[in-house]
């Protein structure tokens, strides 16, 4: 089984993109902890990085076909986009949806998400860690049905 892990527009500069926000770990180890992590649960990871909505969109709605479930950190696109969180209700996959800051200790804006509704869990503040936390829930929702 696999799952798609989609990271969104300006998470292609992560290492050098505001380091005390962010840190300073790259793309390159999120992709690297993300298959490990879904390798020892048994999944195959699928990756994908895109500056564009309608790249992100499509992507999840070929995972109907091709997943069994969603980690998505939908960066800004998270408080801004209607139609990312329709296409994830629409293929009816479960969604964990992860950010790497604590948005709720950030900007007043970055506390909205049109995403959240459409996910099983959200988990912000962790860094890197968050998306092993997020495979590890998607594993286990999975594991239940
Ligand atoms: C982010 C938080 C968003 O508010 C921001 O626009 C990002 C990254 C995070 O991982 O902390 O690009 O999703």
């Amino acid at each position: 089984p696999r799952l798609l892990i989609i990271n969104g527009p300006n998470l292609n500069l992560l290492g050098t993109r505001e380091p005390g926000i962010y840190g300073s770990s790259t793309l390159a180890d999120i992709e690297t902890l993300c298959r490990e992590s879904a390798a020892a649960l048994g999944f195959e990871a699928e990756l994908l990085q895109s500056n564009h909505e309608g790249t992100l969109i499509d992507a999840i709605q070929a995972a109907k076909d091709n997943a069994s479930g969603i980690v998505i950190n939908p960066a800004a696109y998270t408080h801004t986009s209607v139609a990312i969180a329709d296409a994830l209700r629409a293929v009816n996959l479960p969604v964990v949806e992860v950010h790497l800051s604590n948005v709720h200790a950030r900007e007043e804006f970055r506390r909205h998400s049109y995403v959240s509704p459409a996910a099983a869990a959200v988990i912000a503040g962790a860094g890197l860690n968050g998306y092993r936390y997020a495979i590890d829930h998607l594993a286990s929702l999975l594991r239940e049905n």
